[in-house]
């Protein structure tokens, strides 16, 4: 049967540029022997309005079903002053928290075009292509114990940083499984010079790497290290592991090496199913947009990317996700932009289905 795929396109843009990526899903299915199973459905403010629960019991089940689910955004002015368990971001939380997506990965891809859109140096950016794998669901957003206590006559605000060796073992796997698709190489990222969860880490890592990747190349840096090379050398990195914290932090720090918010991807994974292919879910980085909603000015560019990485990670079609990324190369180099990638003069924006469009066309031309 064919690989199956529950699209979600939410609120706000999300429909909007999941419209695009529908038509290159239609035109893989007509054109380039990939067919999918496509399932559509609710999540967000508009499953609120339909059913009062931002996501069903029945979407939840169909999301635990499917090869991966495809997901636009979420929220919206409308739905801000909702009860806090009906908001349409509770959606998007069970779902990462049922499916268990324990490893979320960033992308930072540098497309040539758009190499002086980038807050660094031209040449320090151009091609760029790594990943940062941050673990989501451990670390010190969520050990124990954590609050405000009352310690003698001050208050003490604390919070733990805790790291089971199954919860490094298992976002290791997903790193070392994503570097095989890659280039083959993994930077595992912690303080093990002043942290015991460090400590620990490197050990569990190292050893995940030397039973059954020994193929992969791994090496360790600090966190503090890792910013100074995002910054002065990113293209030393294929696939970077780190926990909860420094990924948060690493991670928005390499996406301001590419540009635009209307092109950053994301995928959040989990276990592997039956049929060996891990649980996912892919959505661009950005939210909703409501200033830019209904106008057909959204850049579909970060949810097409999405798809690629679906293409490559749950559906082992590197070579298709790879020819759609240059199909986007293609389109940004003849000189496309949507309104958020203006920067010189006298070019005129392309609308949102103009720019679907031309990617469409130029996967035709492949
Ligand atoms: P946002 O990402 O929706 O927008 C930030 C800015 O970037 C806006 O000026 C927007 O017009 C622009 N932008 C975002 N995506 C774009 C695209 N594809 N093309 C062109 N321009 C784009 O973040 P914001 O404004 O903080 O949140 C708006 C709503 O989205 C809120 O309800 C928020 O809760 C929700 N949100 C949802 C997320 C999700 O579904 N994963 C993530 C972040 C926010
Ligand atoms: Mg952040």
């Amino acid at each position: 049967s064919n690989p199956s795929l529950l699209i979600l396109p939410g609120d706000g843009i999300g429909p909007e540029v999941m419209t695009e990526v529908t038509k290159i899903i239609d035109w893989y299915g007509a054109k380039g022997g990939l067919k999918f199973d496509v399932t559509m459905d609710l999540v967000g403010g508009c499953a609120y309005d339909k059913h009062g629960t931002p996501l069903t019991d029945e979407t939840m089940a169909k999301a635990q079903d499917v090869d991966a689910v495809l997901l636009g955004a979420v929220g919206g002015p409308k739905y801000d002053n909702l009860d806090f368990s009906v908001k349409p971001e509770r959606g998007l939380l069970r779902l990462r928290k049922e499916m268990d997506l324990y490893a979320n990965l960033r992308p930072a891809q540098c497309f040539d075009a758009l190499a002086d859109f980038s807050s660094l140096k031209k040449d320090v950016v151009a091609g760029l292509d790594l990943m940062i794998v941050r673990e989501l669901t451990a670390g010190v957003y969520f050990g124990e114990p954590r609050g405000i206590f009352e310690e003698g006559n001050e208050r003490v605000g604390i919070n733990t940083q805790r790291y089971t060796e199954s919860e490094i073992d298992r976002v290791a796997r997903s790193a070392f499984e994503l570097a095989r698709k890659r280039d083959n190489k993994v930077t595992s990222v912690e303080k093990a010079n002043v942290m015991e969860s460090g400590i620990l880490w490197r050990e569990v890592v190292q050893k995940v790497r030397d039973e059954d990747y020994p193929d992969v190349e791994l090496n360790h840096m600090y966190a503090d290290n890792c910013a100074m090379q995002l910054v002065r050398a990113p293209k030393q990195f294929d696939v970077i592991v780190t926990d909860n914290l420094f990924g948060d932090i690493l991670s928005d720090c390499a996406a301001m090496l590419t540009g635009s918010l209307g092109m950053l991807p994301s995928a959040s994974l989990g276990a592997p199913m039956a049929n060996g292919r891990p649980k996912a879910l892919y959505e661009p980085v950005h939210g909703s947009a409501p200033d830019i909603a209904g106008q057909g000015k959204a850049n579909p560019i970060a949810c097409i990317l999405s798809f690629a990485m679906a293409l490559r990670y749950s559906f082992d079609q590197g070579a298709e996700a790879t020819r759609l990324e240059q199909a986007v190369e293609k389109v940004l180099a003849d000189g496309l932009r949507t309104a958020d990638l203006l920067g010189e003069e006298g070019v005129k924006p392309v609308s949102t289905s103009e720019m679907g469009d031309a990617i469409v066309a130029a996967l035709d031309a492949s």
